[in-house]
């Protein structure tokens, strides 16, 4: 998501006239696109922002902007804690950029713009660029949510849910296939709790948690029609989906749609029904499990992964084990692990933050070694067959070596004649090799080259933040 705002932040500059700049010295607006999602990425705004003040100081008509979640939770109390500040700006007032700039640059005082377009509300289509030979590309559906988890701040970030019209959603894919994109990412925080503005229906005027009770579902629908409407599209994968929109309509895409990748990320956070309902994640492990199961099963060769939070208040070790457990039993390839950490506007801060950070620390180290475990068992049990791969780039720092993924998303690093120019083919592989997180492969009826050894342990499927 923050990737998504840099990149339209990137191109209203740019069609305001800006240039990217080599270094931060020669810059003449630096803009710092944040994330709240938990503390320690608030601590590393602070000090990026503390190295600029020396560089601020000796050029005072350099413009310093901070993006993102930050900056819509502070507001006007980021510029008076950072007085060397001039720009703060929300995620839905991207668009104004140029003119907040151009305000400071003028002699206005320093300004914050945080409001939410919630009446009418915007989704800037991205502008795919033939020259960086992109090949994958996110396309917004859906913005803000309405689950309101307890542990979560970004309803307060990113407001209410709104959704993009399928018009708009079809017609930015087409544009992007047009300009050479092959692979397509769906993006919304409840990806599929999507539902096409303004329907008649009675289900869109309900919230997103009581409309999961109604087995039809306007995503798979979505989904039907890219798949129809834009055939040259090679894969189409989303991100994040919330487990109690998983639909049997949305199971039967899987199913019977070429195009769907055979990967899901399936956020879990807790195997607990304890934890889970403290959390107030409104399923439960059984619901989790069943749901989980069923996917894994609509499509063959189907992998998921899964984000998960360790000391939640009040998870005993026995909660802990639960989520374990379940990790076993679903069998996912890859895990995003996080430390509970408190957020300001949460339900949860009401809770006290009990779980020691020693205790944190443990169980984040033993849910990461059974990821691993399960990750390397999948990766060793790909080597031998063959897989399609969709190439992203030339791998960094090998000549004849080639970067893409499988319709799963594992990383792929074949090797290939130097000569050819294979970015944004589907290309068939053999697996030859596994590394800790990525695989090395040959084209199909190729023979191997010698490994070079350093290049083991690199691009993490998995990670802590
Ligand atoms: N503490 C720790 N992790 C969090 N996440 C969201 N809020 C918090 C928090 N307060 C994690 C969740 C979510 C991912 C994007 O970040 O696992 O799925």
């Amino acid at each position: 998501m923050n990737v998504h705002d840099s990149r339209r932040m990137e191109e209203v500059l740019s069609q305001a006239g800006y240039e990217a700049a080599q270094t931060a010295s020669d810059a003449d607006v630096i803009v710092f696109n944040t994330c709240s999602i938990r503390e320690k990425a608030e601590h590393k705004l602070m000090s990026a922002l503390g190295t600029y003040r020396p560089l601020k100081h000796m050029r005072p008509d350099l413009v310093l902007a901070v993006a993102g979640c930050v900056a819509q939770q502070e507001s006007e109390k980021l510029l008076r804690k950072v007085p060397y500040l001039d720009v703060v700006l929300g995620p839905d007032n991207i668009p104004e950029l140029p003119a907040l700039i151009e305000h400071v640059r003028s002699g206005g005082p320093p300004v914050a713009r945080t409001v939410f377009d919630n009446d009418n509300p915007s989704f800037l289509q991205a502008t795919p660029r033939a020259a960086r030979d992109e090949v994958c590309s996110f396309v917004t559906i859906m913005k803000g949510c309405d689950q309101r988890c307890s542990f979560c701040i970004v309803p307060y970030t990113r407001g209410s849910e709104r959704y993009r019209s399928a018009d708009d959603i079809i017609h930015e894919i087409k544009h992007m296939v047009e300009g050479g994109i092959r692979e397509v990412t769906l993006l919304g925080q409840t990806v599929n709790s999507w539902y096409e503005p303004g329907t008649a229906d009675i289900n869109s005027m309900l919230a997103p948690h009581q409309r999961a009770l109604d087995k039809s579902s306007q995503f798979a629908s979505l989904l039907q029609r890219i798949s129809d409407e834009v055939p040259a599209l090679s894969r189409l994968r989303y991100t994040s989906p919330h487990p109690q929109h998983l639909t049997d309509e949305l199971l039967e895409k899987h199913a019977s749609l070429e195009v769907l990748a055979s990967h899901v990320h399936l956020p879990v956070q807790s195997g607990s029904n304890r934890v889970l309902k403290r959390m107030i994640r409104r399923y439960t492990r059984e619901h989790y499990i069943e749901r989980a199961k069923a996917l894994l099963q609509s499509r063959k060769g189907m992998t998921l992964s899964t984000d998960v939070i360790v000391g939640f208040p009040g998870e005993s070790d026995e909660d802990f084990e639960q989520t374990l457990d379940l990790i076993k039993s679903v069998g996912f390839v890859s895990a995003f692990a996080f430390k509970y950490s408190p957020r300001p506007f949460t339900p949860s801060l009401k809770l006290e933050d009990d779980v020691s950070e020693e205790v944190k620390d443990e169980r984040l180290a033993a849910l990461l070694s059974l990821v691993a475990e399960q990750q390397d068992a999948h990766l060793e049990s790909l080597v031998g067959t063959i897989q399609s791969v969709l190439i992203e780039g030339p791998s960094r720092g090998v000549q004849g070596r080639f970067m893409g993924r499988t319709e799963r998303n594992e990383i792929v690093h074949v090797d290939l004649a130097p000569e050819q120019n294979p970015v944004g083919q589907l290309l068939e592989v053999e697996i030859c090799q596994a590394f800790k997180h990525s695989l090395r492969a040959v084209k199909r009826g190729e023979s191997l080259a010698p490994v070079p050894a350093k290049n083991t342990r690199r691009l993490p499927l998995a990670g802590v933040q």
